[in-house]
């Protein structure tokens, strides 16, 4: 099976930004558990500060499924979300974080009609528990 890990805005930063909310290993750190925990699967990665070039890869995906944790582009991407919406690549949401347990402009996810599922409040994890989903 492949699958794509997409990171939005400021998810680079992870393990540096907010370490009491989103832990203090980097991203490259967990996308080696990523690809350690899924050693039998292909995995992509990928990572961008930019709205349109997230769109980009999804609309050029081939993979399985896409685990996607837009960031803040989560709560606001009209164009994210058409692009999720337009490609037949299952896309599962997910947040390192708890967003309902925080501030009130992170509850609303623009993404998630459009998703298969979403994931949230289990750290790293959250995308290995989303990677599992397209096993079942
Ligand atoms: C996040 C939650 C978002 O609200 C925030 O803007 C992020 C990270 C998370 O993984 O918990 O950048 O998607």
């Amino acid at each position: 099976m492949k699958l794509l890990f997409i990171n939005g805005v400021n998810l680079n930063l992870t393990g540096k930004r907010e370490t009491g909310v989103y832990g203090s290993k980097t991203l490259e750190e967990i996308n080696k558990a990523i690809a350690a925990h899924f050693a039998d699967d292909e995995c992509e990665f990928y990572q961008s500060n930019c709205e349109g070039d997230i769109c980009t890869k999804l609309q050029s995906a081939v993979c399985d499924g896409i685990i996607l944790n837009a960031g803040a582009f989560t709560h606001y991407s009209y164009a994210i979300r058409d692009a999720i919406a337009a490609i037949k690549i299952p896309v599962v949401e997910v947040h390192m974080s708890n967003v309902h347990a925080r501030e009130e402009f992170r509850h609303k996810s623009v993404l998630s009609e459009v998703c298969r599922g979403v994931i949230l409040g289990f750290g790293e994890n959250s995308y290995i528990l989303a990677g599992e989903s397209f096993k079942l």
